[in-house]
């Protein structure tokens, strides 16, 4: 469902702050093991076996890191396949530089954008910061050879701006937002629009290969004020784009944040492109839908998308060297796991041989980071796994199920006058964003795990059987909508790519998750069937087990009977459906805004810490 992705996002850069930990709370438990070391695997992690295939233009990709840069931490499967942190990144793009030069071979390092949300060390920022204004300092260390800019820099004007201002310059000319304008205060007064980056590039690489390179953003509509994005199919019709793409370089680069999926909008570039260049190779590295994916539209072309927060790293090569415009080109492509071993397999390097003093230095930078915003903060010690789509829904492994029946109600009624009134409490599932691992809960985990910042509000008196057929109804309505396409297009547009991920999930569970979990000894992670010839994962795992949820869960209801009055609690970013529901499924009274009320000042985002405070301490 639509997570409350707007409300909240939008809300973030004013409320994260709001239980920012300014206060008496002991950091004692901040030396509880799992929380020391943010870099280093604490499982034994056995290595690749097929060693990447080099071409003689290679290409190391990220996107939608979305400030995962400390890599995945917890020890339940398959977190720490990745666990390799932006250090560790660091150091393995040194190593695989200098491979590229014994090789005499291109290596470029290329991003898709979405930056900022998704962790503490992005949105963890004391009140009046800005949104990885610190973590992108540590993506501008790397030698990026080109950068593109993501939705997610768009929600917030202020994080724009940030980008503007203080990220592009740090890539002079190769932080491209092709479609995408900042409005800013002109010197005579009046505003003027400009890119956030640059349109294009046109570079040549250490070999001496002529590139000409775009940054293109999905026809995206959720941007906050005063920011532009220009649909895809406008762009391409636009004179600078034609002037861009004319002189023929010895390939074209083009990153960009949309997928790679032949529905999305690639194509309208790929084909602009192609109507002048008919031969001419294009290499695409895209992003946005979280998925690891590989298109070729053309045997003399191919695009790359590489998954999400730091799960994957993409790997791409190409032998470009025969001239023969008629012959396909000789493409590979790679999934890996982000982590030191898959590293230090890639680049020949032991434990102890891997570490560069400029990886070491960006992961004490990131742990210091960690430590001034506070976010080893520990509300609790959560006892075991809760997912978000590994297990059913309800179910004691279910976060839906700890969200709504049990934290929920613990912590709504922390200070509540209301609280010994019997209540129905009804949340969206959008409200949870990443699984909770077994093991400490900091604040770290709060942000990554439920950053939306949302109020409850509630209606008295509203009987319980009505309160229950209300939500049957709501979820019923939320499965209509979601087999309409119409209606996932539209969320699309705004932002949201759940859909499109869960999908991936899905499918790959559905083509042989049982079967490869019950009879062999694969690991779990992603199984990716895509478009490019040979394999593409650089492990072969067993996928997770997939459960599909539904886009509204509620509290246990109350033990009283089916006609009792109860309060009826909700998160109000639903309001209005909520209403408009609630007067169809009851005659009794036609309900409008105003018999509604706040029903605590507490917010979505703080009600895993609270509760976790509350249950996970003994
Ligand atoms: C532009 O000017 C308006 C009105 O004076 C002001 O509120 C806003 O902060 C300015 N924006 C920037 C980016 O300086
Ligand atoms: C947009 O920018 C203009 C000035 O450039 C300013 O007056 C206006 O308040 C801004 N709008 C928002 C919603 O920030
Ligand atoms: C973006 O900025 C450029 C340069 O100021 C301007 O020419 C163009 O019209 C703007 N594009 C959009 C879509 O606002
Ligand atoms: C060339 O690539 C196309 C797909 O683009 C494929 O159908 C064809 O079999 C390839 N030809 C050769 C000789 O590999
Ligand atoms: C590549 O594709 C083009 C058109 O799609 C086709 O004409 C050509 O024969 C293909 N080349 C090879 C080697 O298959
Ligand atoms: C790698 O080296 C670090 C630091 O010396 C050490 O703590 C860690 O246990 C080593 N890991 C392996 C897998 O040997
Ligand atoms: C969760 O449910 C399973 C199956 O019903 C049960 O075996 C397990 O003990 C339960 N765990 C907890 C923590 O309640
Ligand atoms: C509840 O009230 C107590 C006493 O006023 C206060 O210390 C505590 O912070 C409050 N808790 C919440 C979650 O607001
Ligand atoms: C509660 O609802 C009943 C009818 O459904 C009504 O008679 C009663 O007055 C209501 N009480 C309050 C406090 O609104
Ligand atoms: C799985 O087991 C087979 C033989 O039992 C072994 O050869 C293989 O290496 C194992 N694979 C993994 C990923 O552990
Ligand atoms: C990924 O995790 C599994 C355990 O689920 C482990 O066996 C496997 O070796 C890991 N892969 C890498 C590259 O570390
Ligand atoms: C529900 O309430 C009834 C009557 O008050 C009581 O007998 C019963 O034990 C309660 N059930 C639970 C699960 O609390
Ligand atoms: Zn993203
Ligand atoms: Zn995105």
């Amino acid at each position: 469902m639509l997570a409350s992705v707007l409300p909240a996002l939008v809300a973030s850069a004013f409320s994260l702050g709001v239980r920012a930990c300014g206060d008496d709370h002991s950091h004692a438990h901040d030396t509880d093991a799992s929380l020391i070391r943010r870099a280093f695997p604490s499982v034994p992690l056995p290595a690749p076996t097929r060693p990447l295939v080099w071409g003689d233009v290679n290409i190391i990709h990220t996107t939608d890191s979305h400030g995962w840069l400390l890599g995945h931490q917890k020890t339940s499967w398959p977190e720490p396949n990745y666990s390799g942190d932006f250090g560790d990144f660091a150091s393995f793009v040194t190593h695989m530089k200098e491979l590229a030069l014994e090789k005499d071979v291109d290596l470029l390092l290329v991003d898709s954008g979405d930056l900022h949300d998704g962790t503490g060390l992005s949105d963890g920022f004391p009140p009046g910061g800005v949104d990885g204004h610190e973590s992108n300092k540590f993506i501008a260390q790397l030698p990026y050879d080109l950068l593109a800019i993501g939705n997610h820099e768009l929600y917030v004007y202020a994080n724009t701006l940030d980008m503007h201002q203080n990220f592009a310059p740090k890539f002079p000319g190769r932080y491209l937002s092709s479609n995408v304008n900042i409005t800013l205060n002109g010197t005579d007064g009046q505003p003027v629009s400009v890119p956030v980056g640059s349109r294009y590039a046109k570079f040549k690489t250490r070999k001496g290969r002529k590139v000409t390179s775009l940054g293109v953003l999905f026809d995206f509509t959720g941007n906050s004020a005063n920011t532009t994005v220009q649909k895809v199919e406008d762009m391409v019709k636009e004179s600078w784009f034609a002037e861009a793409i004319q002189e023929e370089p010895d390939f074209f680069l083009l990153a960009g944040h949309m997928p790679v999926s032949l529905k999305d909008h690639w194509p309208t570039v790929f084909n602009a492109v192609r109507a002048v260049h008919p031969t001419t190779p294009i290499l695409i590295l895209g992003g946005h839908t979280h998925i690891r994916d590989c298109q070729q539209y053309d045997n003399r072309s191919i695009a790359l998308e590489s998954g999400r927060y730091m799960e994957t790293v993409g790997w791409l090569s190409a032998d470009l060297d025969e001239k023969h415009h008629k012959k396909n080109i000789s493409f590979t492509r790679r999934y890996l796991d982000p982590n030191r071993v898959t590293y230090e397999y890639h680049t020949g390097r032991r434990n102890n041989t891997f570490d560069t003093a400029h990886g070491q230095e960006i992961t004490k930078g990131l742990n210091q980071l960690f430590d001034n915003f506070d976010l080893s903060f520990l509300y609790g010690t959560a006892p075991q796994d809760y997912t978000l789509n590994r297990n059913p829904y309800p179910s004691n492994g279910s976060l839906l199920s700890l969200f709504a029946e049990q934290a929920t109600p613990v912590a709504l009624a922390i200070n509540n006058s209301r609280a010994s009134v019997p209540k129905y409490i009804i949340s969206n599932s959008g409200a949870l964003r990443f699984d909770l691992y077994k093991g400490a809960f900091t604040k770290n985990d709060q942000l990554t795990s439920s950053p939306f910042v949302d109020a409850y509000s509630y209606i008295p008196n509203v009987t319980l059987s009505v309160a229950q057929d209300l939500f049957n109804e709501l979820n019923k309505q939320g499965e209509t909508r979601r087999a309409l396409e119409a209606y996932d297009a539209a969320l699309y547009e705004r932002g949201e790519v759940g859909m499109r991920y869960k999908a991936w999930l899905e499918e790959m569970d559905a083509r042989h998750g049982i079967a490869l979990r019950d009879a062999s000894n694969l690991t779990l992670g992603y199984v990716t069937k895509d478009n490019c010839p040979g394999v593409g994962d650089d492990i072969a795992h067993a996928p997770l087990p997939f459960f599909s949820t539904p886009a509204f869960i509620a509290s246990l209801p109350p033990n009283v009977s089916a006609s009792t009055p109860i309060d009826l609690v909700y998160v109000n970013f639903f309001q209005p459906q909520l209403l408009q529901v609630l007067n169809s499924v009851q005659s009794v009274r036609q309900y409008a805004a105003t018999d509604t009320t706040v029903y605590t000042p507490l917010l979505t985002n703080e009600v895993l810490g609270l509760f976790a405070q509350a249950a996970w301490n003994s």
